[in-house]
């Protein structure tokens, strides 16, 4: 069945396909925002504890679920079900993060749509075609829809081809190319006016924030959005890994991986925006915090690359070409959840199913683009602040209430004999069963 289904050729082509579904807006974006409205590296810190003593259980326990079951997420967890009821509840958490990924994917899609066109900007100044330049970064319907279609049709062209010659292939071209763009971003933002001063601003903590519950929530929310948590896509992901790989240490590559992008991605966006400062945009709002959100990426950052002069032309195309590669990396695993699961339960061909489900998760785009100011927020808030938490709850109350302990032990020791001796066994199933349930369901009551 394995190779019939395909599977990750090996070990660096999961790892790039993990990190790239989990390296996205959430790091690029979101995670230098929060930071921004979160006390500086007060939130970097919470972060860190957060993302490795929470989410990378999590992350574990989905991993497992795909590679004990080797298929979806609905058969992988209705494999380890022993009864008729346990077997509806594992069809209920597989199917919600399947939608929960679709979901994510219709407003997520629009978010990348509004990247690319920001990276066609420069392109069209340079040729000189400024009409068209204004156009693509204005906000309009069609100017939505076209890009969104854009996008879309990428993630649907890379996931045609399948795991190997799709998610596998692509993953390992485009996120070189996102860390190499960063690092170029970072080193040339550092030369300039201001830089330091943001850096200074990012690094140092005012750590009298640290244990504010609201920051708790936002840094916990952040990490579970930015492993890709309660969506099916790990569980997938992880039944295309091979029974012989390390799990638990390839889970926390990946982990480190996307934190440390995140991390990266502050240091640039964050002194970027104090370098604007010195270029005399205003980059805090009235209430005193640094500008974040929507116009944080699309009004300050522009303003600060329009000021750059000729140069700013490729800065700025780096930059949003940085976001869409982000982006497109993640997409391809939100749209990989639906997909498999048309083709292993309904028997479709995976051309078929990808592009029927890709044009579904469209239409829903098109309707919230032309609902966008209450529908965006709507479908964002539902599928991340919502859905993710309880799907991802449920997959940890799946390990460690249903799945058999030794049955958990044995599929983790493949590849890892040694694992039953370590820290992490001693920790990890104690972990999934009680801490992550329990301070996800804590911190899901609070956000409400
Ligand atoms: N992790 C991605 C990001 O940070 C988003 C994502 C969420 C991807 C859910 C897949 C599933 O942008």
């Amino acid at each position: 069945m394995a190779t019939s289904r395909g599977g990750f050729s090996s070990r660096l082509g999961f790892i790039m396909a993990a990190a790239g579904s989990a390296v996205g807006l959430g790091n690029i974006w979101g995670f230098p925002t929060q930071t921004a409205s979160n006390g500086g590296a007060a939130f970097v810190l919470v972060y860190l504890v957060l993302a490795f003593c929470l989410a990378y259980p999590a992350f574990m326990a989905e991993l497992l679920i795909g590679r004990y079951g080797q298929a979806n997420a609905v058969t992988s967890l209705q494999k380890m079900s022993k009864n008729l009821w346990q077997k509806r509840f594992a069809f209920f958490v597989g199917f919600g993060g399947i939608i929960c990924a679709a979901l994510i994917l219709s407003f997520y899609g629009i978010i990348a749509g509004w990247m690319m066109s920001y990276a066609v900007e420069p392109l069209a100044k340079i040729v000189g075609l400024n009409d068209v330049a204004s156009w693509v970064i204005s906000q309009g319907l069609v100017r939505n829809l076209f890009f969104t279609a854009f996008f879309m049709s990428f993630t649907i062209f890379i996931i045609r081809r399948g795991v190997e010659q799709g998610i596998e292939k692509w993953s390992k071209r485009l996120m070189p190319l996102l860390i190499g763009l960063l690092i170029l971003l970072i080193i040339y933002v550092m030369t300039l006016d201001g830089a330091i001063e943001g850096l200074k601003a990012y690094l140092n903590p005012d750590l009298s924030r640290v244990f504010q519950p609201d920051l708790i929530v936002s840094a916990l929310g952040q990490a579970f959005f930015s492993l890709s948590l309660g969506t099916s896509v790990m569980v997938i992901y992880g039944s295309y890994i091979s029974k012989k790989e390390n799990l638990v240490q390839l889970g926390a590559q990946v982990t480190l991986i996307d934190v440390s992008i995140a991390f990266l991605a502050g240091l640039l966006i964050i002194p970027a925006m104090y370098v604007a400062q010195s270029q005399g945009v205003a980059i805090f709002a009235d209430d005193g915090s640094l500008i974040a959100g929507p116009s944080m990426v699309f009004t300050v950052l522009p303003t600060l690359f329009t000021s750059m002069g000729f140069i700013g032309l490729f800065v700025g195309f780096a930059f949003f070409v940085l976001m869409s590669v982000a982006a497109l990396t993640s997409s391809i695993s939100m749209l990989e959840g639906p997909v498999s699961y048309a083709v292993e339960r309904h028997d479709m061909a995976r051309e078929k199913a990808t592009t029927l489900i890709g044009i579904i998760i469209f239409i829903l785009s098109v309707i919230i683009i032309i609902n966008l100011d209450f529908m965006l927020d709507f479908v964002a808030t539902l599928a991340t602040q919502y859905g993710q938490p309880i799907i991802a709850m449920l997959c940890c109350i799946f390990v460690g209430w249903i799945w058999n302990r030794s049955d958990v032990l044995a599929e983790i020791k493949q590849g890892n004999d040694t694992v039953e001796h370590s820290f992490f066994w001693k920790i990890w199933p104690w972990y999934t069963k009680f801490v992550c349930p329990v301070a996800i369901g804590f911190v899901f009551i609070h956000s409400l």
